[in-house]
């Protein structure tokens, strides 16, 4: 299988990317969900508040990948064609995704240093800049919040729809996204 995308399918770089960060986000919504499970101070708690960060920031790093990735390669068309109207709202879902997974971690990282706390990407301590500004930072996290509630809704969406275009559309728009079968 190719490594770049073709015009019949996506290529093993994309297709990788795209599953290891679904299982990223997996570990980043449940870390922080569980997190609220153990009581402040505890070693657990601050593990699995640590996970989120540095799952939260490689979600960021892999973005830029996929992004050369795309660019790099052609788009991978559906076979059979969809009406326009649904390549549209496709396309709408893949940029509220794509900016989803560029602000969330950004708001997060620069809530933590507005906090003057240090984040750690799986042991590497993070830059902490500007000064302290607990007000704000919180306003960020609440927004972080909000938008991380509103990302679960949007995932869901869109792994609805890909499940709707195999079994009801049956076009190969979720066999393109899948390791090619022999
Ligand atoms: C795609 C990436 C991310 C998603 C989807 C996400 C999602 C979330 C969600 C849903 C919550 C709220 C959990 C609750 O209701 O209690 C939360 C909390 C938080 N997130 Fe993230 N997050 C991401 C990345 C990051 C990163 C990279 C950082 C920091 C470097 C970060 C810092 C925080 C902080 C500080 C909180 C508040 C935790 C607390 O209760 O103390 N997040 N995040
Ligand atoms: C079980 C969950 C998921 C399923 C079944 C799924 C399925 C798919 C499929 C079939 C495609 C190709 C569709 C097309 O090009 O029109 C795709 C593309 C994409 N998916 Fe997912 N996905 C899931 C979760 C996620 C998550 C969690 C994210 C990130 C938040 C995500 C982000 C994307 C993006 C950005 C694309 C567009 C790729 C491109 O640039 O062409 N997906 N997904």
């Amino acid at each position: 299988m190719a490594l770049i995308n073709s015009k019949q399918r996506y290529g093993s770089l994309s297709i990788a990317l795209h599953w290891l960060v679904v299982i990223a986000f997996i570990g980043v919504y449940a870390s922080i969900e569980f997190s609220d499970s153990f009581p402040k101070g505890s070693d657990m708690r601050s593990f699995l508040k640590g996970l989120h960060f540095s799952l939260g920031l490689s979600i960021f790093i892999a973005l830029f990948v996929r992004i050369a990735a795309r660019l790099a390669g052609a788009e991978p068309e559906i076979v059979p064609a969809i009406p326009e109207k649904q390549k549209l709202a496709a396309k709408a879902i893949h940029l509220a995704l794509y900016l989803f997974m560029l602000g969330m971690p950004v708001a997060g990282y620069i809530a933590r240093t507005l906090a003057g706390k240090v984040t750690y990407l799986f042991g590497i301590a993070l830059p902490v800049f500007g000064s302290v500004n607990k007000e704000l930072a919180g306003s960020i996290i609440d927004l972080h919040e909000t938008v991380g509630n509103i990302g679960y809704f949007l995932i869901a969406a869109h792994a609805a729809a890909a499940l709707f275009h195999h079994y009801v559309q049956k076009d190969n728009t979720l066999l393109r996204m899948l390791p090619e079968r022999k």
